[in-house]
């Protein structure tokens, strides 16, 4: 396996950051995780418009002209012979003398792509749908900003996961789920309308929410982007999760409440088959 670190091409087994490098001390770096699928990175626009919004937030200056981050991805692509995966970016503040202030502007940012194959759970999770686990919400107040500072959706993760459950709901303080760990959150009204909450600095813009909401709107289905609470969305008539790694995944069980029958929904089903379309 290869991977991309500042400008060279290395093997992944060897490459490494300095021990001094800002995002390993301070988590001061930002990241993307993009699809590969048929050997194309998808949604690539979408995820380079974020990923600069990530760096202008945080005043970190992209090394390199985004065009040629574009090639870079799609070589660490080709040269893992990744054909559906991941491709994952990550940009770090750079490296210097432990300081919490920025370091000077001539310190260049630290870039890493790497990429893997493998997209998704399986089948079988698919079929059956997946339960997620209902947590406060404890990360901080800037969740549109895709950095690499992960540790309260990692002890969320894992929590839910010790739970027997796929993924943490975050709930902020007036009981309204904010989003997953990793994953933006939906539910499908009594009504049939799809509800998602908007974008804000609340929670994460994802990509496949962006196109999830396309597709919806373009079927002609009722959109409401509006947050729900864990109450309404135990009520629903569908819930699922999104992300580049999940796609549209059914949600069927919120802590120990199934959702409806407990069975993927239609909707649900609908929306994962016209991503799996986009995907092609
Ligand atoms: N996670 N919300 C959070 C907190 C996320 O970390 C992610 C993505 C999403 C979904 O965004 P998108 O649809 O653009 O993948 C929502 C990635 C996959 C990760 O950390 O692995």
């Amino acid at each position: 396996r290869i991977a991309y670190v500042n400008g060279s091409y290395q093997l992944h087994a060897e490459a490494s950051v300095h021990v001094e490098d800002r995002g390993v001390q301070f988590s001061d770096g930002v990241y993307e995780v993009i699809a590969v699928a048929g050997g194309r990175p998808l949604d690539l626009p979408g995820h380079m418009a974020r990923l600069r919004r990530s760096l202008d937030e945080l005043r970190i200056a992209l090394p390199m002209p985004p065009r040629c981050l574009g090639v870079v991805m799609r070589e660490v692509t080709r040269r893992n012979r990744v054909r559906n995966g991941i491709v994952y970016v990550q940009i770090n503040r750079g490296v210097w003398r432990r300081d919490h202030p920025f370091p000077p502007e001539t310190v260049s940012p630290t870039v890493v792509v790497t990429a893997r194959s493998g997209l998704g759970p399986g089948p079988a999770v698919v079929e059956r749908g997946v339960r997620v686990a209902t947590l406060p919400d404890q990360r901080w107040a800037r969740r549109d900003i895709k950095s690499v500072s992960l540790l309260p959706n990692v002890m969320a993760k894992q929590a839910a996961h010790e739970a027997g459950a796929y993924e943490a709901w975050q709930v902020d303080g007036d009981g309204y789920v904010t989003e997953g760990s990793s994953t933006n959150a939906w539910i499908v009204t009594r009504d049939g309308t799809l509800v998602t909450r908007p974008v804000s600095a609340d929670i994460l813009a994802g990509i496949t929410r962006q196109t999830l909401l396309a597709l919806a709107r373009a079927e002609g289905l009722a959109v409401e982007e509006r947050a729900f609470t864990v109450e309404e969305a135990k009520a629903a008539r569908e819930a699922f999760l999104s992300s580049t790694t999940s796609l549209a995944l059914a949600v069927v069980a919120i802590d120990d409440a199934p959702v409806a029958n407990g069975a993927p929904g239609s909707i649900t089903t609908r929306l994962r088959a016209l991503y799996q379309d986009h995907m092609r």
